[in-house]
């Protein structure tokens, strides 16, 4: 392990774009130094780490991997201590997420959901763990409303986020008093890249309380507040979906 960092060091998942990337650069602004974890967003992972660099000298470096091969996650971790010293948060932000209609699900879609928003942060997790555990720690877990209340036809994708809150309640009882272990569970802040899982979004809206979708940033607010300032708070999923969930 090199010495210890003198800035407080967080993994993140999936942030080369995306609501990771904001997250990112959300926790960077706020002083905390990133390992930037992506798969296959290289190029976008390269360019935020690049322009954190240009702002902070040394606060930011890139680790790539495939999540859902579980051998390699106590080495990423490995790689963060060997490059920082320390690590004092891991945010699971990286997921899969597609429809499964009853019918056609399959193993392989199973595993590939399963293996993003589930498996891996378990694992990370657990990787993590010692050294979270030194540095008085958190984890954040990017959760989904659909893990309480299902999105049709996407029965896999809402079993796998029912399985990482559940893993936040159960890790926060087992890991503290050194470790907080929280979820963030946003609404619509972002639309799917490809396709268009959403029958109607504009419906989907009109039934929320504050009438709009939210933002990344709304996202990255909460989970650096989990992280930061909240540190009487552990085993809770915070919503972040402008009240739609009070609507049925
Ligand atoms: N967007 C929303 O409105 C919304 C709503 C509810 C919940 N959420 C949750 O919030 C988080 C961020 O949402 P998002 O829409 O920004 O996510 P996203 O774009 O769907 O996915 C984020 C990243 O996850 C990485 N990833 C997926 N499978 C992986 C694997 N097997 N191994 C390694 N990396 C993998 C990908 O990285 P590469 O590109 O590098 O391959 C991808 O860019 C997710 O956990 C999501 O479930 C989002």
């Amino acid at each position: 392990m090199s010495p210890r960092h003198e800035r407080p060091v967080v993994l993140v998942t999936g942030a080369g774009r995306r609501v990771g990337a904001v997250i990112a650069r959300t926790l960077h602004a706020a002083g905390y130094d990133l390992a930037l974890h992506y798969r296959r967003s290289a190029a976008d992972a390269e360019l935020l780490a690049a322009s954190l660099e240009r702002q902070r000298s040394g606060s930011t470096f890139t680790v790539a991997g495939e999540l859902a091969d579980t051998d390699a996650l106590p080495d990423m971790v490995a790689r963060v201590l060997s490059r920082y010293g320390r690590l004092d948060a891991l945010v699971n932000n990286a997921s899969a997420f597609y429809p499964t209609p009853v019918g056609t699900a399959t193993l392989a879609q199973w595993n590939e959901l399963f293996a993003s928003n589930a498996q891996a942060p378990f694992f990370l997790a657990q990787a993590a763990t010692p050294a979270l555990r030194e540095a008085g720690g958190a984890i954040v877990n990017l959760v989904d409303i659909y893990a309480e209340r299902p999105l049709a036809n996407h029965p896999l994708y809402c079993m796998a986020k029912a399985a990482l809150e559940a893993m936040t309640r159960s890790l926060a009882l087992d890991l503290g008093p050194d470790v907080r272990v929280n979820g963030v569970a946003p609404g619509a802040v972002m639309w799917p890249s490809e396709g268009k899982p959403y029958d109607d979004q504009q419906a989907m809206l009109a039934r929320t309380p504050l009438k709009r979708a939210g933002s990344p940033e709304d996202v990255a607010g909460a989970v650096l507040w989990l992280l930061r300032d909240a540190p009487f708070v552990t085993g809770q999923i915070i919503r972040v979906d402008g009240g739609r969930t009070l609507s049925v």
